[in-house]
């Protein structure tokens, strides 16, 4: 695989933003294909084999368009399909997961809330990370953000609606103690400004884009694939979505210097109608909705 071939970079939708302005920023000279999945999204509210399919499909697909190395820009996604886009083992795979180790050295308090989907709370993968990263008397309060990734979707990052949930989630957290908040979806930090209006100084948040950026940074040196620069300093962008582009076209407006003109593609590999629950019963402390 040429090292100046682009890095695919997916998500359930427009949250993965988040990690690709990380990922432009360490790496101005690699070139990336966004993929957000907006026509599944929320995958937090899906079954764990859908979200494993879906993430299959989607990485499939940007191997065949030339991609050389994979960011799973979805903590859910990574959580129920990483191990299975690492059985191919011809490219490099990189995921995201809560911040659950920074967030655990950051706090004073020993008590530290975690936002993160369903999805990714109810599964083994988080369940390990936990149990490896919690230290004695710390305690991890988790909370499903219902209904936050469907409000972001649309654009929206701080009407009534979306306040009313932040304190619905975050509130009984901060009564508990917390001075540490692990966003655990990639859609969340374009909530950090909401957030910090209404909590403050209160609490730290915790994000791993920058983390990721520098994983995959990592990655591509130890396997010999980063990019030489190209001949305009920068590499290219490709933005695509398997739903309407208008909500991806805004946001990457707003977080992008010169964001390309987003392109609605079909990735085919699951039927639109597969059913939208399913979730297994969990044995971590989450406070229920
Ligand atoms: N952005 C995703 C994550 O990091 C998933 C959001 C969703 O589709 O539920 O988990």
């Amino acid at each position: 695989m040429p090292s100046n071939a682009p890095i695919g970079v997916f998500d359930s939708g427009l949250g993965g933003l988040s990690v690709l302005q990380a990922v432009r920023a360490l790496l101005p000279h690699e070139s990336l294909l966004y993929v957000a999945d907006s026509r599944f999204a929320p995958y937090g509210e899906r079954p764990d084999s859908f979200i494993e399919q879906r993430s299959l499909a989607i990485g499939r697909w940007l191997r065949e368009r030339g991609a050389k190395a994979l960011v799973v820009a979805c903590n859910t996604a990574t959580a129920h399909g990483v191990a299975a886009l690492r059985a191919d083992a011809s490219w490099p795979v990189v995921g995201v997961e809560p911040g659950i180790k920074p967030a655990a050295a950051a706090s004073h308090s020993g008590v530290i809330g975690v936002l993160a989907t369903a999805a990714t709370l109810r599964s083994t993968r988080f369940a390990d990370l936990l149990a490896r990263h919690t230290a004695q008397g710390q305690r991890f309060l988790c909370q499903p953000g219902h209904g936050l990734v469907e409000r972001i979707e649309a654009g929206d990052v701080d009407s009534p609606a979306v306040m009313a949930l932040l304190d619905r989630f975050i509130e009984p957290m901060v009564a508990q103690g917390a001075d540490t908040l692990v966003l655990g979806c990639t859609h969340y930090p374009f909530l950090i400004p909401a957030i910090q209006r209404r909590f403050g100084t209160a609490l730290t948040l915790v994000d791993t884009g920058a983390a990721i950026a520098r994983q995959l940074q990592r990655r591509l040196e130890t396997d010999g694939l980063k990019a030489s620069q190209p001949s305009d300093g920068r590499g290219s962008l490709q933005l695509m979505t398997t739903a309407n582009a208008e909500a991806l076209q805004t946001m990457a407006d707003r977080l992008l210097p010169n964001a390309p003109r987003v392109q609605t593609v079909e990735i085919a590999g699951i039927a639109p109608h597969s059913p939208a629950s399913q979730d297994r019963p969990s044995n971590l402390p989450i406070i229920p909705a």
